[in-house]
């Protein structure tokens, strides 16, 4: 198993499948983009399902979440979906996607065996949407959403930023929105993870504030403990239940002590945390012929150098230097 030197373990395995993206949230990356990782520096397909087999068959990992950059935007994506949905044990598969181009692929990653979706969504607004992304993609995104409901990728869980000025007195409004379509809406405090490092902390919008927000139109009761387990979110039930809204307080409210993560880079780099500053490299002893025992091995020793937390709170905080994109939230 991936035990770390604080007795957590990992089960739960996030792969970015390409640091590319179709968006440009200001909150994540700059107008012109990025230098991207080249074709080489990238895991294969193949590469990426052996790691995921190691993990899943050695290493005790039982969840398996495709991020990116925008995962979807990774030619074999249902393929490798559908060769880990054949895994013994099969692990629980989600995909965290900015939504664009969900219409066309959700039934077939469905098909493939993907369980749910996790869709980013910032705002209902198709203008603010475009000062937020960049891009003119509004639309594409509900589709996607729609799409995913549809097709059973459920629950539809939704991601919202709100960015001070722009879209922080929109919280009751994409509520009550998520409410009448059926999708879980969850709010994340905006992360020192942007590529530009831009990020203040005075500069953001709190847990405290979000929950402000969201009272003076709804009535908000705390999920139990036993509930949340190593979920990121806190959950609330909506005017008495049964549905939930979420808050991801990263900043705030951190969850460190119940980490059970793992990450796996689009080139093949173990990292312990969102905030790691170390990585190990597996795509080298991959490459240089390296069995399964000894990958499964690296792997563990990585993540017995997982530290505490994010280390946010400490006057020496650094940020990371791979932004979230190239990470995969
Ligand atoms: P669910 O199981 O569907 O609730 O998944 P999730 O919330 O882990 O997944 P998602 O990819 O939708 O992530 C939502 C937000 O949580 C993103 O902004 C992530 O960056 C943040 N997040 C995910 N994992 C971690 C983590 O280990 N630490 C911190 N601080 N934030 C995380
Ligand atoms: N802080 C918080 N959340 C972020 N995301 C991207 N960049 C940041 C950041 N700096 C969100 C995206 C997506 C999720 C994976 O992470 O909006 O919903
Ligand atoms: Fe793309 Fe996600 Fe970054 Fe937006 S936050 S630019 S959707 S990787």
């Amino acid at each position: 198993m991936l035990l770390d030197t604080y007795g957590r373990v990992a089960t739960d395995l996030r792969v970015s499948l390409t640091d590319r993206c179709n968006l440009r949230c200001t909150y994540c990356m700059p107008e012109e983009g990025l230098q991207w990782l080249g074709k080489s520096d990238l895991l294969t397909d193949d590469e990426i399902v052996r790691l995921i087999r190691i993990a899943v068959t050695s290493l005790g990992v039982t969840e398996v979440r495709f991020t990116g950059g925008e995962p979807l935007l990774r030619p074999g994506l249902v393929g490798i979906v559908e060769q880990c949905a054949a895994l013994e044990p099969r692990p629980k598969m989600s995909l965290t996607t900015n939504g664009i181009g969900l219409a066309r692929t959700a039934r077939a990653l469905k098909a493939a065996g993907l369980d749910r979706v996790n869709v980013s969504l910032d705002t209902l607004r198709p203008d603010v949407f475009k000062a937020l992304t960049r891009r003119d993609r509004h639309r594409d995104v509900l589709d996607g959403m729609a799409a995913a409901r549809d097709a059973g990728l459920t629950p539809v869980k939704v991601n919202a930023v709100l960015m001070p000025g722009l879209n922080d007195d929109e919280a009751p409004d994409l509520l009550a929105w998520a409410l009448a379509h059926d999708y879980e809406l969850r709010f994340i405090e905006q992360m020192p993870l942007d590529a530009q490092h831009g990020w203040k902390r005075d500069g953001m919008i709190t847990a405290g504030d979000i929950l402000e927000s969201l009272r003076t139109r709804f009535t908000l009761t705390a999920e139990g403990a036993e509930e949340r387990g190593s979920a990121p979110a806190e959950r609330w039930l909506v005017d008495g239940g049964p549905a939930t809204v979420g808050v991801i307080a990263s900043v705030t409210r951190p969850f460190c002590s119940a980490c059970d993560r793992t990450r796996l880079t689009a080139d093949g780099q173990v990292r312990t945390c969102l905030f790691a500053t170390e990585e190990s490299d597996l795509r080298g002893a991959l490459r240089s012929g390296g069995s399964d025992e000894e990958i499964a091995g690296l792997w563990k020793a990585a993540m017995w150098g997982k530290k505490a937390g994010s280390g946010l709170d400490d006057p020496s905080f650094l940020q990371p230097d791979r932004p979230m994109s190239a990470i995969g939230g």
